[in-house]
């Protein structure tokens, strides 16, 4: 008998803050694949199995185009027409649109060129360790830390000025809480945009040293380069700081974990593969059939909205041993946690460089890191945010 997903979890369940929900683990319990009727009807899928996601990923038969995107996954929108991405929004383009777009990127976002950010990502965060440390526990680790590195990194790295980063910050925080009403988040959205149309034509006038300016010179107009900056401070603001906050409370739940961090800093490339698997923040995505797909014994009707669940996907036990544990020396990689195929993450090598600087420098900087609140009491991001993590993290230390 086909497995059925009836409805999608708005929320984890009580006391398992970095598992997927349950209905979703038992769905792969299952197998990979699932029914789900979405709310308006449309009856779609769930694919929660590492092969089966990894192989959608990899196949242009399904589409990222935002236009198909007509059925939302909790919430009843009735027959509604979605426009196309605005121009530069390639996450929701398919070729040739979106090469177009990601082309003149990717060297920018190279492992060499990103290690080179390295001293910088170490004074950045070393900052804020002196500043946390200087104001003494207990201290909010989301906003202390883990929102405002990977915020002033790609703020520099884009060229946003400085003192724009607090209100920009602030609009992009709203559309991407989960928790925001359509007319904030109209407002936000109008906002931001506002703001990325003034800061292209500033570099436009007077470029300066930065990856914005240097887009300048490719042949994308001002509306394109508008839509291409959205998406990467988007991005790059919101998934980092999450890994580091959600990741930090992982670890602090796992002391053994912790420990053989704190001891072994050459554990921190591994370590930070394994909390990207573990927590798989970018927990979904949605993906549309082109034309008929035969996929695990099923047929996949064109125009068929398929649900992909990362999160599962990475907890596979047919791929991943002992998947629900944290395991920072484990072996077998090839997570999903940024994706693959051609929308696979193109700032993953900037996400490693922040994470494997800042996980060390903050546990080996206070050696009594703990929790300030019981963990029960950890405010988390709804199951309906697209990335998930906590709101706020209290934590103290010994002085
Ligand atoms: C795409 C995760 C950090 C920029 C993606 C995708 C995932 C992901 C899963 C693929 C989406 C899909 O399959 O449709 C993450 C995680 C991060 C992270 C977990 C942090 C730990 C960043 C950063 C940047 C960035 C720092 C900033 C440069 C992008 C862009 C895309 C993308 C531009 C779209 C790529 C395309 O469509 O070709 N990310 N990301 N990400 N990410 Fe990241």
């Amino acid at each position: 008998m086909e497995h059925t997903v009836t409805t999608l979890p708005t929320a984890r369940q009580p006391g398992c803050p970095f598992d997927p929900p349950k209905e979703l683990v038992q769905a792969r319990e299952h197998g990979p694949i699932s029914r789900y009727p979405f709310p308006d009807g449309h009856q779609g899928w769930l694919i929660t199995g590492y092969d089966l996601v990894r192989s959608v990923l990899a196949d242009s038969r399904f589409s990222s185009r935002k236009e198909l995107m007509r059925h939302h996954p909790t919430i009843d929108l009735g027959d509604i027409e979605v426009p196309p991405a605005p121009p530069g929004e390639f996450l929701l383009m398919d070729e040739p649109q979106h090469s177009r777009y990601r082309k003149p990127l990717v060297g920018k976002f190279t492992v060499r060129r990103m290690r080179l950010l390295t001293e910088r990502v170490e004074q950045i965060t070393a900052d804020h360790l002196d500043a946390m440390e200087k104001a003494g526990p207990p201290a909010d680790l989301v906003t202390a830390f883990a929102k405002p590195i990977p915020a002033i990194v790609i703020c520099e790295l884009l060229g946003v000025p400085y003192q724009d980063r607090g209100s920009f910050q602030q609009q992009v925080d709203s559309f991407l809480s989960g928790e925001t009403s359509d007319e904030e988040l109209m407002a936000a959205y109008t906002a931001t945009q506002h703001y990325l149309a003034e800061l292209v034509a500033a570099k436009r006038a007077n470029p300066t040293d930065d990856v914005l300016s240097d887009l300048t010179e490719s042949d994308l107009t001002d509306e394109e380069l508008r839509g291409v900056a959205l998406i990467l401070l988007a991005a790059g603001l919101d998934t980092t700081a999450n890994m580091l906050a959600l990741g930090t409370f992982a670890l602090l739940r796992n002391p053994a974990q912790l420990a053989a961090l704190r001891a072994d800093s050459a554990l921190a490339d591994q370590a930070v593969e394994e909390l990207l698997r573990y927590l798989s923040v970018a927990k979904t995505f949605m993906r549309t059939a082109l034309e008929d797909v035969e996929l695990g014994g099923r047929t996949i009707e064109a125009g068929t909205t398929v649900i992909l669940s990362y999160h599962t996907a990475n907890r596979d036990p047919e791929r991943f041993a002992d998947p629900h544990v944290l395991d920072l020396r484990r072996q077998d990689g090839g997570h999903l946690a940024f994706g693959h195929g051609i929308h696979q993450c193109l700032g993953q090598q900037l996400a490693r460089v922040e994470m494997r600087v800042a996980f060390p420098a903050l546990i080996n900087r206070f050696p009594t890191l703990r929790l300030a609140v019981p963990a029960e009491e950890v405010a988390l991001r709804p199951e309906t945010a697209d990335i998930f993590g906590v709101k706020s993290l209290p934590v103290a230390w010994d002085v």
